[in-house]
């Protein structure tokens, strides 16, 4: 089970990633997918495992090759997602929902429980995702879609693009607040619902074209079918944290929104303590110290061995830089 994790690509170009060795295959019926469209889509073309459990390393190397997502970018996401949804010790994560494929459970509070779990990684306000407290927080939501579908007609003639991530972030923020008593949108989600807005622009928009102007029905193929379109070229750029922080800024500008919490619907409470664009740093040691330390108190033995492991993984794209690794479990 020990991997390092993969560095990046060598051949960052556009290319065909919608070919004979990666043909789109419909989920079969004991299949995994989950609420991430990227993921499920690698999974659907076999660029990871179809069943949809698979290790943070051939999740890193498969959104490089099959999205040209940027090393840094992959390896936060990868590792932050194991660290709480995965099986630490066998190294296997679910895409989708808890499942015994990735072996024995260690002791609770452990979640294990696959990226379906709700407000350690996955949280609120998705794209085409409905609250948890809705009760389905990760299958395709059709009424979602319409609105995605709306929302680009109105602001981006009839294409997703950056100012429709915009708009329609902040609305999909707004219908949280004015129906989910438990909507909560702190750290880490509050960053991760940014950047996820970012990301169809980024990932879903053939690498010929690169336009930023992403087709609606290339969008539900993604969204919707863990499909890629016939021929798909992935991005002809790698898209890293920078790039995303970029995409994150034009987003976020036209409508800022501050980390906060409902309390009852319509009640949107500020939370001062959760981290924000300001402060990345503390996205990463409040991830570390409260989230990953709620769910791991006392590890012992292997446990404890790959949590460290782990954490120094998820660490590394802020090696070098002015925020200091945290060491909860010692060196
Ligand atoms: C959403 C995990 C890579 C596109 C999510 C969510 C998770 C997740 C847990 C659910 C968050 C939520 O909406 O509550 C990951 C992990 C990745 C990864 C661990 C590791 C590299 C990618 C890639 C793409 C992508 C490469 C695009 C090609 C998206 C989009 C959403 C999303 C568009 C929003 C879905 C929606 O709400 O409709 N991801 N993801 N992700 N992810 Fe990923
Ligand atoms: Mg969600």
């Amino acid at each position: 089970s020990a991997e390092i994790p993969p560095g990046p690509l060598n051949d960052t170009s556009a290319k065909l990633v919608n070919d004979k060795n990666h043909p789109w295959k419909p989920a079969g019926p004991h299949d995994i997918r989950g609420p991430c469209p990227g993921l499920n889509t690698l999974a659907s073309h076999g660029w990871l495992p179809r069943n949809g459990i698979a290790t943070p390393g051939q999740i890193v190397t498969a959104a490089q090759n099959g999205f040209n997502m940027g090393n840094d970018l992959a390896i936060f996401v990868t590792y932050a997602a194991f660290l709480v949804d995965g099986n630490l010790v066998t190294n296997l994560l679910s895409i989708g929902g808890k499942s015994s494929l990735t072996g024995l459970d260690p002791p609770a509070p452990a979640i294990v429980g696959g990226l379906n779990t709700h407000a350690v990684f996955e949280g609120d306000a998705s794209t085409t995702r409905a609250d948890a407290f809705f009760g389905d927080n990760h299958s395709f939501n059709e009424t979602l879609f319409q609105e995605f579908t709306s929302f680009s007609n109105r602001f981006g003639g009839g294409k997703y693009n950056l100012s429709v991530a915009a708009e329609f972030r902040f609305q999909r923020i707004q219908d949280s607040i004015a129906t989910n008593p438990q909507f909560s949108f702190i750290s880490p989600r509050y960053f991760t619902a940014y950047a996820e807005s970012v990301f169809p622009v980024a990932f879903f928009i053939d690498g010929r074209k690169s336009d930023g102007q992403l087709d609606l029905d290339v969008a539900r193929g993604f969204f919707q079918n863990s499909r890629m379109p016939d021929g798909f070229f992935r991005s002809n750029v790698s898209t890293g944290i920078n790039e995303i922080g970029n995409g994150i800024g034009e987003i976020f500008t036209p409508h800022p929104i501050q980390p906060g919490e409902n309390h009852g619907i319509n009640n949107y409470t500020l939370n001062p303590n959760s981290a924000d664009f300001s402060n990345l740093c503390k996205l990463y040691t409040d991830f570390v110290n409260n989230t990953v330390v709620s769910l791991y108190s006392k590890p012992k033995g292997t446990l404890l061995t790959a949590l460290k492991r782990n954490l120094h993984f998820f660490y590394s794209p802020f090696q070098g830089s002015e925020c200091p690794e945290v060491f909860p479990y010692g060196k």
